[in-house]
């Protein structure tokens, strides 16, 4: 273990809390491939490094649940080669380290519209949280096909069917009725978002779940993010003061 890291790590356990549940959006994958003089493609296969180095600062800081949002709805949008070299990513990604990750006590579920994946992705995400099912150490949901605004309107069709054929009281929607409709229904809401590559925006990630989550923003483009990185963003957490919109006693 680098002297860096063990410090950091033993500042995190000296801080005390631990965010439960850390998301991450991964950007900057094109622009670090680009500065390059590489093909987009080569910035997301490089970016699996930094997911197998989340993984383990997040195991090793304490941390329940990673979520990372690797495919979103916009995505779709993006040239057939690119989407096609995405998915192909995703694929090496899981026979890579899927048994890899069952040792290491990970649980991989993959949230999003994921019908409409090809059959091979569709595969793919079957082998993974087939292979990781029961993994206690870490849960490891992976974004794929996901877009915050259409699992809000999602989750509203489902409980307006519910309502349509009575099951479901209207008044009896409150917030948690609402949350347990979303695909993170098995989850406590994101405590720390991490955004890699310097954008100031959320980007349709989470909408619902991250109204109180902090916020950490970094410079450095997805593919350099190291576990050094992921324990700087965890020591800042730890500095923060959540009042949850309610005020502090002194
Ligand atoms: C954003 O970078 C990143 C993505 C659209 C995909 C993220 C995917 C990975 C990191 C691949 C590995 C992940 C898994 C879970 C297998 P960008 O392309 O928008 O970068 P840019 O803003 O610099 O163009």
């Amino acid at each position: 273990m680098s002297t860096d890291r063990s410090a950091r790590l033993g500042r995190i356990r000296l801080g005390g809390r631990v965010p439960r549940h850390v998301a991450v959006i991964m950007d900057g994958n094109g622009r670090w491939a680009t500065a390059r003089g590489l093909p987009r493609h080569a910035g997301h296969r490089e970016g699996m490094k930094a997911v197998r180095e989340s993984v383990k600062a997040a195991l090793a800081a304490g941390v329940e649940i990673l979520t990372l949002y690797a495919f979103s709805t916009e995505n779709w949008k993006r040239p057939k080669t690119e989407i096609k070299a995405l998915m192909g990513v995703l694929q090496i990604y899981v026979e890579k380290e899927r048994r890899a990750l069952a040792q290491q006590g990970v649980e991989v579920r993959v949230l999003g519209e994921t019908d409409r994946l090809n059959a091979l992705s569709r595969r793919a995400v079957r082998r993974i949280e087939e292979t990781t099912r029961g993994g206690r150490e870490l849960r490891l949901n992976l974004m794929i096909s996901y877009g915050g605004r259409e699992e809000i309107v999602r989750a509203a069709r489902s409980l307006a069917a519910e309502a349509q054929e009575g099951r479901l009281a209207p008044e009896s929607i409150d917030a948690s009725r609402f949350a347990a409709a979303l695909f993170t229904r098995d989850d406590p809401d994101p405590d720390l978002l991490i955004r890699t590559s310097g954008e100031l925006r959320i980007s349709n990630f989470m909408l619902w779940q991250v109204a109180y989550t902090e916020l950490y923003i970094t410079p450095v483009y997805w593919p350099d993010f190291t576990q050094a990185d992921f324990f700087d963003a965890v020591l800042d957490y730890q500095h923060r003061e959540r009042r949850f919109g309610t005020v502090t006693t002194a």
